[in-house]
């Protein structure tokens, strides 16, 4: 994870490194520094902790220096303390990294036993010191970096700064992105095209094991067997603007209300309306030749890859096995000839996602992505792109992408179907009408705010909570339980409702809510048993279900939260409000920091 942003500037540019550092806070916000060089000299300013405090150490001790480097930080090796945080520097370079050196230990052991003395506890200084020592052997920065790049295992993004070369920045990047944009006079390097969008639209995007170097004289791109390569310059397309919350307390509350207005947009790229038909933005891809879906994804992406497993198995009957990312590559998976792997993430940057991707790559899998992030490491690797249109999400806890998501699932699941000689057009248009519906249920959804918020005080004194839901149900009841912890702190687990008598059921007792997702349908009734298991032994539910749900089964609960009709397709969009919104709720309620939560990240870029 974390962010790193690099300027060899013409004016003083600590203020551009902190509004870049901004930009890039979704990757971490632990702890925070800027370093650059000032009449001979390397001079950092660091703080622990989000990028305010930084803000603060600047404006209490403003930093000169026209060349400069930033970092953001997520802790990986070492708490998130002002001397673990980075930029890393010795008297001669400083340096910023994103990612983990997995050979750290007997790298820093060899240090250790030359003498050198390390100040912090991660795994960036040593890097740092290898190219101090270079440079002090009487090698330029340049070859110092050459030496040092070939010994670091695992995954890095580097920026680093030298004291004797001020008019030099060197870049280097292999597992985590790095791109260089390309200014007037003046050259940057960035974690991603967001980050320096408002310096520059001109970026070129590194490839695996590139480094760079960068100085007034221009730049020079190396591959990793250092021949001069060149790479291209395109317009990035990014907004230079700050995204604020509107009228929101937050930007999670931002996002959830957001989501009529983006899944209308999300799915106007997918439906034909006039023609009742469902497209795909990937119209010379045959999806007949699919013999069996891969679905790879982490955290809310993954349960949204849940819920479209339902889907394509139930509407085109091709078989999808479905992996969180970290697990996919490890058990050594078996992927047919022909099998189409559908990588979902909202950043697009997802370090275990994106691992998966190009592994089921090089096994010969095609690729389809559903990805929020256009610019994105995924949106550029993949083979078919599937965009979700939610724009820019901000709070930690993922809300809008999830029903964009499910949105572009929908309309993919239809496409399997139509291609696989498995839907009617008459078939076709009835599922073009349920989907249309979605934006006006999500509006209705989020009528029932207030009324959610009256409850959360019940679930917010709770230790633990649990969830329950069947079928589609099931992976909501995991994202309600990830939402909830995530962001309240509160310990809750999801369960498929049937599993209970196996033995979660053991946990219930008068403490314990538990939130039952039961909208009223095939599997309702079924549900209600186990809800009905849980009240018989004192258990408290709050019952989320329509009119109907709640008239059958609302009494005895502690609570019910009563949404929409909507059709079975639809319901796990509509159905994602509520466990948002309770989630939110509780959390506010708590006094949580409900769009950084401690410990999290937006974007996960490690493994
Ligand atoms: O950017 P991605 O969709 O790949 O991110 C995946 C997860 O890290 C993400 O969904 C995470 O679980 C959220 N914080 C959940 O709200």
């Amino acid at each position: 994870m974390c962010g790193i942003v690099g300027i060899l500037g013409k004016d003083d540019v600590a203020d551009r490194l902190l509004d870049g550092l901004k930009r890039l806070e979704y990757r971490g916000y632990d702890s925070a520094g800027i370093a650059t060089v000032v009449d001979g000299a390397i001079e950092r300013r660091r703080a622990s902790g989000k990028l305010v405090n930084l803000g603060k150490v600047l404006a209490a001790e403003p930093l000169a220096g026209v060349t400069g480097i930033a970092h953001t930080r997520w802790a990986t090796h070492g708490g998130p303390t002002t001397n673990n945080a980075h930029p890393h520097a010795t008297d001669r370079v400083a340096l910023v990294h994103n990612g983990i050196i997995e050979n750290f230990k007997p790298l820093r052991e060899e240090l250790l036993a030359r003498g050198r003395k390390l100040e912090s506890q991660t795994d960036t200084e040593i890097v740092c010191h290898l190219v101090s020592e270079q440079i002090e052997a009487g090698l330029d920065p340049v070859e110092a970096v050459k030496v040092v790049l070939p010994r670091l295992h695992g995954a890095f993004a580097l920026a680093i700064l030298f004291r004797d070369h001020p008019d030099m920045l060197i870049g280097a990047r292999l597992g985590s992105p790095l791109v260089v944009g390309y200014g007037d006079g003046e050259t940057y390097l960035g974690s991603d095209a967001l980050a320096l969008a408002p310096l520059t639209q001109r970026i070129s995007y590194l490839d695996e094991g590139d480094w760079v170097v960068l100085t007034r004289g221009g730049t020079q791109v190396y591959d990793q067997a250092n021949n001069p390569v060149e790479r291209a310059i395109v317009n990035s397309g990014a907004s230079g603007q700050l995204i604020d919350k509107g009228n929101h307390r937050h930007f999670m509350a931002k996002e959830i209300y957001e989501q009529p207005i983006v899944v209308a947009q999300t799915l106007r790229a997918y439906l034909q309306r006039l023609e009742d038909k469902v497209t795909l933005p990937i119209p010379d891809f045959d999806l007949s030749v699919i013999k069996r879906v891969t679905i790879v994804a982490c955290g809310t992406s993954y349960y949204a890859g849940m819920v479209a497993k339902y889907w394509f198995e139930q509407f085109a009957r091709v078989a999808v096995d479905i992996d969180v990312a970290s697990e996919f590559r490890y058990r050594a998976p078996v992927m047919e000839d022909g099998g189409l792997m559908i990588v979902i993430s909202q950043s697009g940057e997802t370090a275990d996602t994106l691992a998966a991707l190009r592994h089921a790559k090089a096994e010969g899998q095609t690729i389809a992505a559903v990805v929020n992030v256009p610019t994105s490491t995924m949106a550029r690797e993949a083979d078919l792109l599937l965009p979700t249109h939610a724009g820019p999400e901000i709070g930690v806890a993922s809300t809008k992408a999830f029903t964009c998501q499910l949105a572009v699932l929908a309309a993919l699941a239809a496409n399997l179907a139509k291609a696989k000689g498995r839907m009617t057009p008459e078939e076709e248009k009835a599922i073009v009408a349920h989907l249309a519906e979605v934006p006006a249920a999500l509006n209705d959804a989020l009528g029932r705010d207030e009324a959610i918020e009256a409850m959360a005080g019940a679930v917010a004194v709770a230790r633990d909570v649990l969830y329950l839901g069947r079928g589609t149900d099931y992976p909501l009841a995991l994202e309600g339980a990830l939402k909830l912890k995530e962001i309240s702190y509160i310990h809750a687990e999801g369960y498929a409702a049937g599993e209970m008598k196996h033995g979660p059921i053991a946990l219930i007792d008068e403490h314990v809510p538990v939130i039952v997702i039961a909208p009223s349908g095939p599997l309702f009734e079924k549900t209600v048993s186990n809800m009905q298991e849980v009240q018989a032994r004192g258990g408290k539910v709050v019952l989320i279900s329509d009119a109907e749900g709640i008239a059958a089964a609302g009494e005895g609960c502690i609570a019910t939260i009563e949404m929409p009709k909507a059709h079975p397709l639809i319901a796990p969009i509509v159905y994602a409000v509520p466990v948002q919104l309770l989630a939110y709720h509780v959390a506010v309620a708590k006094g949580t920091d409900v769009d950084q939560p401690r410990n999290l990240a937006k974007s996960v870029t490690v493994e």
